[in-house]
């Protein structure tokens, strides 16, 4: 069979990305939320993750000035305001009074982890990356904090409960169905 390939002009085509709130502040300052993308993890030992933010956001601003962030995994309920928060300021608009989300004190950064997002990262900054149109914020993870009722018996984070969804060309797309596990295809062939 002859699988026939269309070539189009580079772009940041590469899907499913996250989906997930960052929040920031300082000193003093009401707590922001941004919905952000261009997120990943780097390094594993140290636990090293990044956010890709355009110079013009609020945001970046505050996360330039504090040197720390939070990022917030939503859940599938959140998805309303998930959105809001990628197409309004908080230059303008107090987000979380906005969308009724609440800011809760983190163990180790300034910025608020958001009571209701079930998975919440701190992370300090360790470098900036200034690559074109966005900044990338490389930073350790320095705690994490799981909604008790995302846990399973054993304390384990449970995606299921966690319900967590991607994006996928401008749409927001659950990642549902399990296919396969780590490791599973040596497993199955007894390798
Ligand atoms: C789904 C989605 C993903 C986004 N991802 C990013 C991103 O990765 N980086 C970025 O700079 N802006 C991203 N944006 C745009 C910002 O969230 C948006 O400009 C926001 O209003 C900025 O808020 P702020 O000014 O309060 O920081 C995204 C928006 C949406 C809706």
């Amino acid at each position: 069979m002859i699988i026939k390939k269309v070539a189009t002009r580079p772009a940041p085509v590469l899907f499913p990305v996250p989906t997930v709130l960052v929040t920031s502040q300082i000193e003093g300052g009401e707590p922001n939320m941004v919905t952000i993308a261009w997120t990943g993890i780097m390094c594993s030992e140290p636990p090293v993750v990044y956010i890709g933010v355009n110079p013009i956001r609020y945001s970046h601003s505050l996360i330039k000035e504090s040197g720390e962030y939070v990022i917030n995994i939503p859940t599938v309920t959140q998805v309303k305001e998930v959105d809001f928060c990628g197409v309004v300021s908080g230059k303008k608009v107090n987000k979380f009074k906005e969308t009724g989300l609440t800011p809760v004190p983190a163990s180790q950064v300034k910025a608020p982890l958001i009571a209701e997002c079930p998975v919440n990262i701190e992370c300090r900054v360790r470098q900036t990356l200034s690559l074109g149109s966005h900044d990338v914020f490389i930073a350790d993870v320095v705690a994490i904090h799981y909604n008790e009722d995302v846990l399973d018996e054993k304390g384990r984070p449970d995606i299921e409960r966690i319900q967590p969804y991607g994006f996928s060309l401008s749409e927001y797309r659950l990642l549902t169905d399990k296919i396969g596990f780590h490791g599973y295809s040596k497993k199955n062939k007894n390798r």
